[in-house]
This record gives C-alpha cells, structure tokens and sequence, in this order.
C-alpha cells in the first residue's frame, strides 16, 4: 500500500463517504422553523433551507403530520397501483398551473431528465423524428444525470465525464439562444432565475423571445421550475410572473420540505407521448412525498402566503442592498455579490447563519419561505459583522 492509499484508507475509515461534496465539517442534527442546531445545541439561522428545498421551515407540523399519518397506514407501493394521494397531488398542481397531467420522480435531475425524455418522445410521436435537438441557455443548471448534464454546460462538471448526449446545443451567449432554436429543435430548457449560476434572473424579453422561437419552429418550452416553483418567488410558478406558457415545467426541491420529491407537468398534447413502458421509476410518486407535498402544496399556495413571500422577499432584497452589492433575484431567491464567497459563508457561520456560496464570488440567500421580518433583521446584524 503507498503513502497515499493510506492516507485516504484513515479519511475513509473516520467519514465512509465518497469526498463529492467535499467532506463539510459543520454537523446539524435538528432543526425546527428558521433554526437549524448542531450536537452541542448551537443554532444557527438558516438561510439555506436545505438549498431551497425547506419552504415551510424544518420539522413543519403540518408535514410532519402528514408523513407520520401516511408512514402508519401506507409507506410504498408502487406504481404498479394507484394511489389516491397521487391523483389528488396531480389534480392540485394542475389545477393551480394550468397543467393537463403529472409525472413524479424522486429529484430535480430526474424531473428534468424525465422533461428532455417527454420532449423527444412527443416530437418523435408527433411524426417529427428529425427533431431531437436540446437547446439550453449558459448560465443554466439542470443537474447531474447523462442527459441533465448535456443541457448544464459548465466544463468543470463535464470534466472526466464526456462522451455526454449528443445533439444538445448550448451557445456561448444568451442572446444567442433563439437563433439556436431551429426546425430540429425538440425543447430548449430554460430556469428564469439561474440559480446555480449565480441567482441571475433571464431577461424577460430574452425569454418571451425564445417562447416565439419555439412556438415558430415547433419546439417545446421547458421551463426548470425546480429551484423558483412552488412559491420560491412570490408567484407559484415563477413562469406566471415571467409571462411565458410553457409546455413542460419541472418541479422537486420546495416540493416535499425536506422529502424528496419531482413532478414534470405538461399539457395534454406533450403529456400523452408517455405511453405505457415508455419511461418510469419504482419509487416516484410514492405515497409518504405524496402527502408531504401535498401538506405543501396547500400552505404556499393560499394567496397570502404567497403574499408574504413577496413582501419579506422585497425587504429582504432591500436590506441586503444596505450591506452588499449586486443584490438580485426574484422572492426569496437572491443572490449577493462578495469578495470570496467560500470565505464569506464561513464567516456566516462562525456568526450563527447559514447561507450558501454559488461560484467564487456570489452568495445566495434562499430562506424557509416563513421568515419573517424579524428574522431578515437578525440576518442582517449578523452579516454586518462580518469583515
Ligand atoms: C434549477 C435546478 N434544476 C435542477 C436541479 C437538480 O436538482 P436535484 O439536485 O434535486 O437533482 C437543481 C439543483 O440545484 C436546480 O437548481
């Protein structure tokens, strides 16, 4: 054995984890609304939420209820069956969408994945078998699955994984996108606010633009909703609030609080290329994310809520504005501008908060959608310590 197998052996034996995630050190064992609090009973003020997943804050009665209730009467079953939490679910987003049908998976990857795949196969159903191509915006994220990655185009994420899926196309500027949208285009997948590029809201008229690209060559709008759906922008969709109809959204994080849980939803026309054996996953749609998501579900979308989000999202945006530059965002999904982003979430921490770095020099700021003004005001004079 050389030196360095050992070496890696001793980390492995101490943190059986593979090193992906870069091995973190802070430990949380419990959370509860907007605190979450290590082994020692430190808290910290979470503006993280699980990276834009917690919505409801932790450990939320209403979907802690549901979970207990459903793991005491049905935990799987496959979709062999139905389920009638499933329906429900369906019925509820598509009535609050404009949507026809839903499909569940277990990630925002896998909803994406899963939206690539409804796009090829409708254009292929539709007699269109020429039209394959996947057309995607820089900046973007997807996620990590074969397919999800094709339509990411960031190299350091590529690295030692290429060959990826052919016949995706990302220009190198933005503005490039419509004209990359041609006669063999199957979908162009766009987020409205790129998150994981830096909480870089798209340009409106960029993106009504691509829209009539689509609707002009026959390709299909998918809108990534994994991140800004479920009320993460102060609408339930964020696609509302851009004015774009999509064909196909993606929807996980903010979806289940914590259970995961994705949903493509598509209209009727896109929707039926799913036809039986055509694509599947054992545990999607699985009867305890099912009621998490539901618990969800009727929370955010009550207008005040989504009322709230807006109002603490604009004072949010306002007071960060006092302390840093670059603020943007929609919601309660900003971004900030620093120096050193790694460096500033470790001095966060140090002062008792939690926000995430996304690249070198942005900080993004995706509360529980619960917080409140106090809390932002907390927030603030912990971050105003920091030098
Ligand atoms: C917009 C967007 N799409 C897809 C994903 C991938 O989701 P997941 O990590 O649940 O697979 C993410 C995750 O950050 C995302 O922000």
């Amino acid at each position: 054995m050389t030196e360095s197998t050992t070496d890696y052996k001793k980390e492995m034996n101490s943190y059986p984890l593979m090193n992906n995630y870069g091995y973190p050190k802070l430990e949380l064992v419990r959370g509860d609304g907007m605190y979450l609090y290590d082994s020692k009973g430190n808290g910290y003020l979470d503006f993280t939420a699980g990276i834009a997943v917690c919505s409801l804050g932790h450990v939320h009665p209403a979907v802690t209820d549901a979970i207990v209730k459903q793991a005491q009467t049905l935990v799987h079953s496959s979709n062999l069956f139905r389920h009638p939490l499933r329906t429900e679910l369906a019925e509820r987003l598509c009535s609050l969408t404009g949507f026809d049908a839903a499909f569940y998976c277990n990630t925002g990857t896998e909803a994406n994945e899963a939206a690539l795949k409804l796009a090829r196969r409708a254009q292929w159903q539709h007699g269109h078998k020429d039209k394959t191509k996947l057309v995607s915006l820089p900046g973007g994220f997807h996620g990590r699955t074969m397919g999800a990655l094709s339509v990411t185009k960031k190299p350091q994420y590529h690295e030692g994984f290429t060959p990826l899926v052919p016949n995706c196309e990302t220009p190198s500027e933005i503005e490039g996108v419509p004209d990359a949208i041609d006669d063999k285009t199957a979908a162009c997948i766009v987020e409205i606010v790129q998150g994981e590029g830096g909480v870089h809201p798209v340009d409106p008229g960029l993106l009504r633009e691509i829209e009539r690209r689509c609707r002009a060559t026959g390709a299909l709008l998918i809108v990534d909703e994994v991140q800004t759906g479920i009320g993460r922008t102060g609408s339930f969709l964020c696609s509302e609030q851009a004015g774009i109809k999509p064909d196909i959204v993606t929807l996980a994080k903010g979806l289940g609080n914590g259970i995961p849980v994705g949903a493509v939803l598509a209209t009727g026309e896109t929707a039926r290329a799913f036809t039986p054996g055509s694509h599947g996953t054992t545990f999607g749609g699985n009867p305890i994310a099912m009621a998490a998501a539901l618990a969800v579900v009727d929370t955010v979308a009550q207008p005040d809520f989504l009322e709230h989000v807006q109002r603490i999202g604009a004072y949010l945006k306002q007071q960060l504005e006092q302390i840093g530059r670059n603020v943007t965002g929609l919601g309660l999904m900003l971004g900030m501008t620093v120096d050193d982003a790694a460096d500033y979430v470790a001095k966060a921490q140090s002062e008792g908060v939690l926000v995430t770095a996304v690249g070198k020099d942005r900080v993004r700021f995706v509360p529980p959608l619960i917080a409140s003004q106090r809390d932002v005001d907390e927030l603030i004079q912990r971050l105003s310590r920091i030098r």
